[in-house]
C-alpha cells in the first residue's frame, strides 16, 4: 500500500516529531502542506498533550501524528541512587561555575513513556497516526490506539528491530540511519557498532520485511537520517523508501520553537560537527559538539539511566543559557544541516516533496 494512502497525506514526507524544538504550529503547517506534521508528547504531561492537541486540531482537520517514548522508567533503587550522586560529584565544578545549588535540581525524570493517561487524552482526539521511538507500548496500550483505527509508526535502528516492530503490530517502520538528529531509536540491543547509516539501513530492512512476508504486499519502509534536499530523497525512493522521515532540516523553520542558540549554532560552522552523546539524558542522541561534550566525553559510562541524565543537565544548560552560553545545551542536529532554512514549514515540505516525482 502507498504511504500516503496509510497515512491519508498527499505527500509520502513526515516531519519527525521533535521533542523540545517544535509544538503545534510546526506540525499543523507540515500537516496543511500535505505532509504529516508531527506533534512530539514525551516532554508533555497529559494536560499539556490536551492544549497542544486542541492547538493542532484546531489549525487543520487533515492527518497529523502523535509521538511517544517507550523506554523502561528507570530504577529509583540504591545502585542508581549512587550512580545520581556519582554523577552528580563529577558535575559539582560546572555547578559551581554557573551557579547552580545542587540542593534544587529536579529528583524526578522529565520525560515518561508513552502511558494510560496519555492515552486517555488520545482518545479524545483519536489522531489518526501515532508514533513511537524506543520500541512499543505494551500490547493492552497499543490496542486502545489500534481500535479507533489509527496508523502505528515506529523507529527501528537495526533489521532485527524492524522485524520486531513487524511483528508486534507496527503499520510502518521507520529505518532511522545514524546521521540522524536527536535519540537513536534503539529498544533491542544497545550497541551502537550494530547500527548503520541510512544508505546501508534502508535496504536492507526493505528486503527484510518483504522477505518476511512472501506474497503479500510488503510492509511500507520511512527512511529518517540525512534527508535535506529532493536528491535525498529520491535517493531513499530509489532504495526502496516508501517516504522519508525528516527533522534537522524543520529546525530553522519559523513555526519551530528552536531556540535562538540553537539556531545560531546549526548556521555556524560547529554544525558540522556533530556527535552521539548520552551526557545530557542517558541515551544517545546526536547533537552539535559543545563544551559539555568535549570535556566530558561524548558517551560516558557514568551518566545515570535515561532521562534521568537530565535532571543534572537541565539546569546546568538553564543557567548557561541565561549568560548567552550553548556550552550545556542539547544542541540535537542530524550530520546533514546543509537543509536548514530559515522559511516557513511548507516550503521545506514542497522541497524534499520535489524529489519523490
Ligand atoms: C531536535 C530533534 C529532536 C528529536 N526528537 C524526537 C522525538 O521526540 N521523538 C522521535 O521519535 N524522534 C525524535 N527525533 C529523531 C527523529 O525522529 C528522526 O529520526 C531524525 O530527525 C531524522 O534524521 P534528520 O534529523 O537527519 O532528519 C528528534 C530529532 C531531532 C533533530
Amino acid at each position: 500500500m502507498l504511504l500516503q494512502h496509510l497515512l491519508g497525506t498527499t505527500l509520502p514526507i513526515i516531519q519527525a516529531p521533535m521533542a523540545g524544538v517544535q509544538g503545534h504550529a510546526l506540525a499543523a503547517a507540515v500537516s496543511l502542506a500535505g505532509g504529516l506534521g508531527s506533534l512530539p508528547g514525551a516532554m508533555l504531561t497529559p494536560a499539556a498533550l490536551r492544549v497542544e492537541l486542541a492547538a493542532l486540531t484546531a489549525l487543520t482537520d487533515r492527518p497529523y501524528n502523535v509521538n511517544f517514548f517507550c523506554h523502561e522508567p528507570p530504577a529509583a533503587d540504591a545502585p542508581a541512587q549512587a550512580v545520581q550522586s556519582a554523577w552528580l560529584a563529577l558535575l559539582a565544578p560546572y555547578f559551581d561555575e554557573l551557579g547552580v545549588d545542587v540542593a534544587t535540581l529536579p529528583a524526578g525524570a522529565a520525560r515518561a513513556p508513552f502511558s494510560a493517561e496519555a492515552a486517555d487524552v488520545l482518545a479524545d482526539f483519536q489522531p489518526p497516526v501515532v508514533s513511537f521511538h524506543f520500541g512499543l507500548p505494551a500490547p493492552a496500550l497499543l490496542a486502545r490506539i489500534k481500535a479507533w483505527g489509527a496508523t502505528v509508526l515506529a523507529s527501528a535502528t537495526t533489521v532485527d528491530e524492524a522485524r520486531w516492530l513487524a511483528a508486534h503490530g507496527a503499520d510502518a517502520v521507520i529505518a532511522q540511519g545514524l546521521e540522524a538528529g536527536g535519540h537513536r531509536g534503539h529498544f533491542l540491543h544497545h550497541d551502537l557498532s550494530a547500527q548503520m547509516g541510512t544508505l546501508a539501513l534502508l535496504p536492507q530492512v526493505v528486503a527484510a520485511l518483504a522477505a518476511d512476508r512472501p506474497g503479500a504486499a510488503a510492509m511500507p519502509v520511512i527512511a529518517a537520517g540525512g534527508f535535506a534536499d529532493a536528491a535525498g530523497v529520491a535517493a531513499a525512493r530509489a532504495l526502496g523508501a516508501a517516504g522519508v522521515q525528516v527533522g534537522t532540516a524543520y529546525l530553522l523553520c519559523d513555526e519551530a520553537t528552536t531556540s535562538a542558540l540553537h539556531r545560531a549554532a546549526l548556521l555556524s560552522d560547529a554544525a558540522r560537527h556533530t556527535a552521539l552523546t548520552n551526557l545530557f539524558t542517558g541515551r544517545p542522541a546526536r547533537g552539535i559538539v559543545n563544551r559539555f561534550m568535549r570535556e566530558l566525553g561524548l558517551l560516558h559510562p557514568g551518566a545515570p539511566a535515561f532521562p534521568l541524565a537530565a535532571a543534572a543537565s537541565g539546569p546546568l544548560r538553564a543557567a548557561a543559557e541565561r549568560q548567552g552560553s550553548g556550552d550545556f545545551s542539547p544542541l540535537w542536529a542530524g550530520q546533514n544541516t546543509s537543509g536548514c532554512r530559515a522559511v516557513p514549514a511548507a516550503v521545506v515540505t514542497r522541497a524534499l516533496a520535489a524529489g519523490w516525482n
